[in-house]
């Protein structure tokens, strides 16, 4: 191993070297991806973030050289100076950016050796998530998760300029504070000086955004690391980040069009290609009967259709029960869709079901001899009109659910999407925005048996909703969008409550009674007192941005060092037990601890 110097530093990335450096005197720094000895010629291919080049070694090279080269094994680091020279027409690589030229290398120095990988260093690897997150500094060193990253940083860098561009102020708002209730668990941190109190970290930046509008900054922009303790999925992270904003002076127009600005530009800077501005809008009412869900994919059809009137005379007891108890019968149609096998509808029945039905009714058009779940149990008529309705023509499929209309939809909401995946009707080309509007202001908590805020308790409620909030507070409609792509929901965001009357109408609603109101809000209450603007923003999950602009499914791909499904981290191997000495000071004592497995 020798010392890096002055002489080793780097003149040029190993990626940028194309035919015109011909001729020129390189140093050149990086990791040896493969080393190949051929007898009288050794190729070692040197790699950085920019790419990969070929270092030669012939008859030509100093001997000590050549053998320094012989001895070079995959990852080690090197730093080569040499000329760069042309391959020859028949050693050309048209694979690679630098195919064409190759450095003659006159000075090789091994900064460091390396052990063999636990896994190699490649695109696109088929290696286990496990193996590759535990040597995650490994994993980054493939060139798909490194454009991921560097990419990342491009759109970080586009999104500031944006918004600063647009008068929007960067400021960076507390990590250890109040809870924040948006919904999901909180981190708590244990405080030393207050012991027995904790602080905990923020869902979102919600409630000191809405602060800087009190304190008149007009325009707020963060790119903000949020924290959440919920269960994980693929688009799911304990912490992710958000490009999050507020505006002063603002309503939902001003705040979708400086967001359908803020995604063309990133489409014109990132993808090079155009967006259609403005974004379709869709009711959270219409999303749901259509789509059965509140973040529709609308690149493909299967659209939802209700026959509750139909049925709700009918004989059959599944059906007519459904509508008796306030919920719904309702159906996709499958174009083509007859020529499933009884061992496919099942899977989709077992699919339905984690999603609470109890089952899947379904009707085959067959030619001549349709086949059916539950025709058998209703008349002639009411099949009929059912098939009418669903428009369920010769060759197709229709597949029904009868149960509550949250069921209802989540089960024919997932079930649409997972059959347009297995007949490949989803058009992957397509970027289909949308903003779905007028959500529910409250959602009733069966099992709690009171009403939560479906977006945050700051949300302002639709004007013509506000006689309802007394006598029907499930019917009332939020001032509250969300950005929707292709079946994820990338942002969201509202118009806020600004006086009191309207905070104090709404904790009401919610059963937060004046003493928790003042103990939880008590300094939001206050601030009313002193002039607050009207005011409303938004935020994007970052993350989910930048797995949109890539093409990519799992969040995982785009942060640096992700946590796995249990929230834990494999490489540092966090959360891990506390010195016994810091939670005495903290006045913590640990009743029952996680046994290791
Ligand atoms: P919301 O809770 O809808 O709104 O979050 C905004 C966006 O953040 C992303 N997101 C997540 N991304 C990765 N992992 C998670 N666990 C996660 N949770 C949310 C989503 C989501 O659309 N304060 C409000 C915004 C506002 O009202 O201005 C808020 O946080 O893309």
């Amino acid at each position: 191993m020798e010392s890096f110097t002055k002489a080793d530093k780097r003149t040029d990335y190993c990626g940028t070297l194309t035919a015109k450096d011909i001729g020129r005197e390189v140093s050149l720094t990086g990791w040896c991806q493969r080393q190949r000895d051929l007898g009288s010629l050794i190729f070692i291919d040197l790699r950085d973030r920019t790419g990969i080049v070929q270092l030669a070694f012939d008859d030509a090279t100093d001997r000590a050289v050549f053998d320094t080269a012989f001895g070079i094994r995959a990852e080690y680091v090197l730093a080569a100076r040499g000329t760069v020279r042309s391959r020859g027409e028949a050693a050309i690589n048209p694979n690679l950016p630098t195919g064409e030229s190759e450095v003659f290398v006159t000075s090789l120095k091994i900064l460091a050796s390396a052990e063999t990988p636990p896994f190699a260093i490649v695109e696109k690897s088929d290696v286990k998530a496990e193996l590759r997150l535990k040597h995650r500094y490994l994993d980054l060193r493939r060139p798909d998760l490194q454009r991921n990253i560097i990419a990342r940083s491009e759109i970080v860098r586009i999104a500031r300029n944006y918004f600063a561009g647009q008068g929007f102020i960067d400021i960076e708002t507390p990590c250890l504070i109040k809870p924040t209730p948006e919904g999901a668990r909180d981190y708590l941190v244990p405080s030393r000086v207050h012991q027995g109190k904790f602080y905990a970290l923020p869902q979102s930046p919600q409630l000191y955004k809405q602060l800087l509008m009190y304190s008149g900054f007009d325009r707020y922009f963060q790119i903000a690391r949020c924290f959440r303790d919920e269960d994980l999925r693929a688009d799911r992270q304990p912490e992710f980040t958000q490009i999050d904003e507020e505006m002063s002076f603002a309503d939902e127009e001003d705040i979708m069009a400086v967001n359908e600005g803020f995604l063309k530009t990133l489409f014109d800077e990132f993808l090079h290609q155009p967006l259609e501005i403005p974004f379709k809008r869709m009711t959270w009412k219409e999303a749901m009967n259509r789509f059965g869900s509140d973040k529709p994919d609308t690149r493909f059809g299967l659209e939802l259709c209700d026959v509750s009137d139909l049925v709700k005379d009918s004989e059959f007891s599944v059906f007519r029960g459904a509508v008796e108890a306030g919920g719904s019968v309702r159906g996709i149609t499958v174009p083509g869709g007859a020529s499933m096998t009884r061992k496919e509808i099942d899977s989709l029945t077992d699919y339905v079901k984690t999603y609470g039905a109890k089952g899947l009714a379904w009707y085959k058009n067959t030619a001549g001899a349709p086949t059916s779940s539950f025709a058998k149990f209703l008349t002639e008529d009411e099949m009929k009109s059912i098939l009418g309705r669903m428009q369920v023509g010769e060759g197709d499929l229709a597949l029904l659910v009868a149960a509550k209309n949250k069921v209802v939809w989540d089960s024919l909401g997932a079930l649409r999407c997972e059959v347009a995946r297995r007949l490949g009707l989803i058009d992957k080309t397509k970027f289909n925005f949308l903003w779905v509007t007028e959500f529910p202001l409250l959602e009733y908590s069966e099992e709690d048996g009171r009403f939560y805020a479906m977006h945050h308790p700051f949300t302002m409620p639709m004007e013509e909703d506000l006689p309802l909030l007394d006598t029907d507070p499930g019917a009332v409609r939020a001032r509250a969008y969300d950005c929707v792509l292709n079946g994820t929901e990338l942002g969201g965001g509202s118009i806020r409550i600004h006086t009191t009357e309207m905070q104090t109408k709404m904790f009401e609603a919610l059963g937060i009674g004046p003493e928790e109101a003042e103990e939880k809000f008590g300094f939001l209450l206050e601030a009313f007192r002193y002039g607050v603007p009207p005011h409303g923003g938004l935020a994007f999950g970052l993350d989910r941005v930048v797995c949109l602009l890539l093409g990519l499914e799992d969040i995982r791909d785009v942060i640096a060092f992700p946590k796995v499904q249990n929230a834990s981290e494999l490489l540092s191997k966090a959360p891990a037990p506390a010195d016994p000495k810091a939670l005495e000071e903290l006045g913590i004592a640990v009743v029952k601890m996680e046994e290791d497995e």
